[in-house]
């Protein structure tokens, strides 16, 4: 019911998200991945969709369910994350990434499960790594009547919050950085947020991740 009565705040807009954290293979039954749980991105498609907007999520794997009236895509690896966003992102006014994408991956994944080789004295694999496609800054970075008119990056950062977030605001040329208040909030049900933007800093004090999700939909809401 709660749900129900929340401000169409966003009625009529379109609004893609990507969550959760990414996987990259190293072989058939191995690889890389990162303690993101997909909730707070999950959180927000969910009050931007009660907020009225028509929501896209393009979701890493997560063991979460889709929020109503969301659309949600599944994919594995970054690059299926930044193949899925970057052709979608041109339909919609609003674009916020919460993924946490992993910045490499194994340059070439084995087409077999790695084993051991005792021949080697089952010497362990060394793999070269390369880097992965930043989906941000690359939707931040479409031209004008492509991109997204607001573009909403996150930060998870273990110090300097403000700093880090304020650098990746300007490199990354969006309008809008959110910093995850530390201590790590992987996995848990509330959160504290630092909005950073060109005007400055704002904190929205620990909360459950819906509340904070809510705030920010009436943040980005303001904005638009
Ligand atoms: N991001 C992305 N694609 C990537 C890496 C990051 O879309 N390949 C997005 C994240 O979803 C997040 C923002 O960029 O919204 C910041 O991610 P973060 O990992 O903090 O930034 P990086 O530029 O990767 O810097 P760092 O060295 O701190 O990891
Ligand atoms: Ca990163």
């Amino acid at each position: 019911l709660i749900a129900f009565f929340q401000p169409k705040l966003l009625a009529g807009r379109k609004l893609l998200i990507t969550a959760g954290p990414t996987f990259e293979a190293l072989d058939p039954v191995r690889g890389i991945t990162n303690l993101s749980s997909g909730k707070m991105g999950f959180a927000i498609a969910r009050a931007a969709a009660e907020a009225g907007a028509a929501v896209t999520l393009v979701a890493g794997p997560v063991h979460l369910p889709t929020p109503r009236h969301v659309r949600r895509i599944d994919v594995q690896s970054a690059q299926q994350m930044f193949d899925a966003v970057l052709p979608l992102a041109a339909q919609h006014e609003l674009f916020v990434a919460t993924a946490a994408v992993a910045d490499w991956r194994p340059l070439a994944a084995s087409a077999h499960k790695i084993k051991k080789d005792p021949s080697q004295g089952n010497r362990p694999p060394a793999f070269e790594m390369t880097e992965n496609p930043d989906i941000l800054a690359s939707v931040a970075a479409l031209p004008a009547g492509q991109r997204p008119r607001l573009c909403v990056g996150f930060a998870a950062e273990s110090q300097d919050l403000a700093r880090h977030g304020r650098d990746k605001l300007l490199r990354k040329k969006v309008e809008l950085v959110v910093g995850n208040i530390g201590p790590a909030t992987f996995g848990r049900d509330d959160n504290a947020l630092l909005l950073i933007d060109a005007e400055g800093e704002r904190e929205l004090p620990r909360a459950d991740k819906l509340s904070l999700a809510r705030q920010l939909v009436a943040e980005i809401a303001r904005r638009v």
